[in-house]
C-alpha cells in the first residue's frame, strides 16, 4: 500500500505546479479510511474557461453495459474523478448507474459525454445533449465534445455555445478535429473549443497538434492512452526498460508520460486490479532521459481510423445507434 503522505501526492516537476489545482481529497481520504488499495487526488489543468479537468481520467469505450457500470464504480472508488463515455458507447445508462450506485457527491466528478455524427446539426445537438443527460441521469455535464468533425459541425458548435452560455454545461469542445480543423473552428465562432480529444500513444504522439493547442489555450486530451495494446505497446523494450528503471508498469510509465506533457488521459479497463495499476502514476517522476526516448518511439502514424478516408466517413454515418 503506498505512503498516504501529502508529498506523495504532488506532480513533480517538469509540471508547473501553479497550473493544477487538486479536487476530491475528501472522497481520496474517506477512500483511504475504508481501506482502498490506491490512494492519490488527481491532479487537473484549467479550462479556458476557468474549469479544472483532471488530468487523468477513466475511459469506457468498447464494454458491456455491466462492465461500464461496474467499472466505473470501481474508477471512483479507486480515486478517478473524470469519466469519458460517448453516445456512441451505448453505455451511458450504465455508466449513470454506477455513478449513482457511488454516491458521490455530482461536484466532485467530471463527466464527459459526445454528440453522434447523426446528431451535428443546431436543433439535433440540442435534443442529443438533453438524451445523454437524460440517460446518465444528470443534470449537466462537465464537458460535450463534437465526437467527430463530420456533418454540420457549424450548426452544432452554435448549439454548444448556447448550452454554455446559458450555463447547461460547463464545457465545452471537440474531438478528432485536426490542426486545421481546430484552426478553422476557432477562427469562426464566437467560442473556442475547451478541449480537443484525439488519438494519442507513445507511437502516435501529435507533437504539431499539442503545440498549436498548448499555443491556442486548446486542452489536449488524448484517447488510447495504450494504443490499446497495438503495435506490442506493452511489450516494447523502450518502455519495459524505463517501466524496470522505476519499479513501475509499461502502463504507468506511459501514464505519467501524458501527465508530464500535461495530456489528459483516459486509460479504460475493465478490470479492477488494472484500474487501481492505472492510477497509481503520482508517486514517481520520468526524468530528461525517460522523456527523450519515449519522445523517439513517435512514429507519427495513426493506428487505428485514418479521418481522411472517404470510407470511415460512411461507415460513421451508416451507423445506427440504438435508442
Ligand atoms: N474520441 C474518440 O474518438 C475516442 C476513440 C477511442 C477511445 N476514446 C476514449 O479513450 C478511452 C481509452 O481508449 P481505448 O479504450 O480505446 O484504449 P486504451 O485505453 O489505449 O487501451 C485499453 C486496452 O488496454 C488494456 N489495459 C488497460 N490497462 C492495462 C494495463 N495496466 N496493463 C495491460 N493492459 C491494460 C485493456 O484491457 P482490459 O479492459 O481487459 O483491462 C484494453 O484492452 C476510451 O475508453 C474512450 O473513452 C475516444
Amino acid at each position: 500500500m503506498p505512503r498516504h503522505h501529502e508529498d506523495s501526492l504532488l506532480p513533480t516537476s517538469p509540471i508547473d505546479l501553479k497550473r493544477f489545482k487538486f479536487v476530491g481529497s475528501k472522497e481520496v481520504n474517506r477512500a483511504w479510511t475504508q481501506g482502498a488499495q490506491i490512494m492519490g487526488t488527481v491532479p487537473t489543468i484549467q479550462l479556458h474557461n476557468g474549469i479544472a479537468m483532471p488530468l487523468l481520467g477513466f475511459g469506457v469505450f468498447q464494454m458491456t453495459d455491466e462492465e461500464a457500470e461496474q467499472s466505473v464504480v470501481d474508477a471512483i472508488d479507486i480515486g478517478y474523478r473524470l469519466i469519458d463515455t460517448a453516445t456512441s458507447y451505448m453505455n451511458e445508462r450504465a455508466v449513470g448507474r454506477g455513478i449513482a450506485r457511488v454516491g458521490i457527491a455530482r461536484e466532485d466528478l467530471f463527466v464527459t459525454s459526445k454528440l453522434w455524427v447523426a446528431d451535428a446539426s443546431y436543433d439535433g445537438t440540442i435534443t442529443a445533449y438533453q438524451r445523454s443527460l437524460d440517460k446518465l441521469g444528470l443534470e449537466y455535464l462537465d464537458l460535450y465534445l463534437i465526437h467527430q468533425p463530420y456533418g454540420d459541425i457549424y450548426g452544432a458548435w452554435r448549439a454548444l455555445e448556447d448550452l454554455y452560455e446559458e450555463g447547461k454545461v460547463k464545457a465545452i469542445g471537440v474531438s478528432n478535429f485536426s490542426p486545421a480543423r481546430l484552426t478553422d473552428l476557432m477562427l469562426n465562432n464566437r467560442i473556442k473549443p475547451m478541449v480537443n480529444q484525439i488519438e494519442t500513444h507513445p507511437f502516435h504522439q501529435q507533437v504539431a497538434a499539442h503545440e498549436l493547442m498548448q499555443a491556442e489555450g486548446v486542452v489536449h486530451e488524448g484517447w488510447a492512452p495504450f494504443a490499446e495494446g497495438r503495435s506490442g505497446l506493452f511489450s516494447n523494450e523502450t518502455l519495459v526498460a524505463i517501466a524496470n528503471k522505476h519499479g513501475k508498469s509499461v502502463g504507468q510509465v506511459v501514464l505519467r508520460w501524458d501527465l508530464q506533457r500535461e495530456v489528459v488521459s483516459i486509460p479504460k479497463s475493465v478490470r479492477r486490479d488494472r484500474i487501481a495499476e492505472n492510477f497509481a502514476i503520482f508517486d514517481f517522476e520520468l526524468d530528461d532521459s525517460d522523456m527523450q526516448r519515449i519522445a523517439e518511439l513517435d512514429e507519427e502514424k495513426k493506428l487505428f481510423v485514418d479521418h481522411e478516408d472517404p470510407a470511415f466517413v460512411k461507415m460513421l454515418f451508416s451507423r445506427v445507434l440504438p435508442d
